[in-house]
């Protein structure tokens, strides 16, 4: 049975992980896979993280199963976090949501309800978008298009030639957008594109499909909410997947929620029977351990506010190496203005190189990123930034 499958190459992001272990070069440098790293180049459990999970083990008195739609304190503390306490849709009873095994779980959950919606409709993504999108929503049968975003000769959003072809898509059809701190590029939208954005989706009837798996990385917590609270504030229907990989370091435990906002309480309450089905037809429900250390997180008042300053570090920590790259990259004389690189968000960012000049890099110097010229910002650090820079300008 198995002979009629050929061998397939690596994963372009979480393949440069096996390529860099294997790598002896003792200066290589890793800026794959996004994952934030410390100044040593670890990724830490987070203070509060270790916290709950000593409260845990202190009161699970069970392994049961959990409910379908996964922890209830998770659930609440999320939606809250996303939309904002006392959100009118909320308090509408408008939303509904599951936990999902990490945010791909989310994605993928979220794609079969679009199908089970519409099969023939388009679900429409940035050029360039996160390479497991594709996969992630393609997998479900659905067609996918792009739309224009990231211009990489003047590094910056094409947002005009966006908003053009946004009025041009079908009513129905469904537009992914990143929240935050874009992925691959790092290239955001401002609250005033945002605000245009939304006038688009008003005339045109796109349904808004916002994945969220940077929140606080950006701006901060509730500074990168602004499109998703917007657009959620302001139209019947929108679908949204949320990751806390990265914003809680829970990476490994595969903790993500899929939020879908309905225009009135029935359907709310039909869109969860229809969620929780898809979710039992392809991994039954979610694991709980990862839900059940957010939820003692945000549900404690001094576990969340300690919480929000572990997010503020990481955030302002990338911010600071951003600022380092480009003054170490001016410093060893450069002949491209990096300047970009400051103004980009959260955790990636483009460096507007040929994917020749990347290969060259990770070639001569062990220098690990991927191809399309993503970097994870996090991988840099005071130690590694000089010959990082060095090893960057020897390609240019
Ligand atoms: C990334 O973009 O590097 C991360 O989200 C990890 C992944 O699954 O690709």
């Amino acid at each position: 049975m198995f002979e009629v499958l050929p061998q397939l190459p690596a994963d372009p992001i979480l393949g440069l992980s096996t390529a860099f272990k294997a790598d002896t070069n003792p200066n290589k440098i890793d800026l794959g896979v996004g994952v934030y790293k410390d100044e040593e180049g670890r990724t830490p459990i987070l203070n509060t993280v270790a916290k709950a999970q000593t409260i845990l083990l202190g009161k699970e008195d069970s392994k049961t199963y959990i409910t379908p739609q996964g922890v209830q304190g998770y659930i609440d503390g999320m939606l809250q976090l996303m939309l904002g306490k006392g959100n009118p849709v909320l308090l509408a009873d408008r939303v509904a949501a599951v936990q999902a095994p990490g945010g791909c779980g989310a994605l993928r959950i979220l794609a079969e309800l679009i199908k089970r919606c519409d099969d023939k409709l388009t679900v429409w993504v940035s050029d360039p978008t996160w390479a497991n999108h594709i996969p992630l929503i393609g997998n479900s049968g659905l067609n996918i298009e792009t739309y224009p975003y990231f211009d990489k000769d003047s590094a910056s959003i094409k947002f005009d030639a966006m908003i053009d072809c946004l009025k041009q898509v079908k009513k129905g059809d469904v537009v992914l957008l990143h929240g935050c701190c874009h992925n691959p590029t790092g290239a955001d939208l401002t609250n005033e594109q945002w605000q245009i954005v939304l006038e688009t989706a008003q005339q045109t009837g796109f349904i808004p499909f916002v994945d969220v798996a940077y929140q606080g990385f950006g701006d901060g917590l509730d500074e990168d909410a602004f499109g998703m609270r917007l657009l959620v504030n302001n139209l019947p229907e929108v679908i949204i997947a949320a990751s806390c990989s990265k914003n809680f370091g829970l990476y490994r435990e595969r903790v993500g929620i899929a939020v879908m906002v309905t225009p009135n309480t029935s359907i709310r309450q039909a869109i969860q029977t229809q969620i929780q089905s898809i979710a039992r037809g392809i991994y039954s429900m979610p694991p709980s351990y990862g839900g059940a250390l957010v939820d003692i997180i945000l549900n404690d008042e001094t576990l969340r506010a300690e919480w929000q300053s572990e997010v503020e570090d990481m955030r302002l920590r990338m911010q600071d190496l951003r600022g380092l790259l480009v003054s170490k990259l001016k410093e060893n004389g450069a002949n491209k203005d990096f300047e970009f690189v400051k103004k980009q968000k959260g955790m990636f960012s483009f460096l507007c190189i040929t994917p020749e000049q990347v290969q060259a890099v990770r070639d001569k110097h062990s220098v690990y990123f991927v191809g399309s010229s993503r970097v994870n910002i996090a991988g840099i650090s005071k130690t590694n930034v000089d010959t990082l820079a060095k090893a960057l300008v020897s390609v240019l």
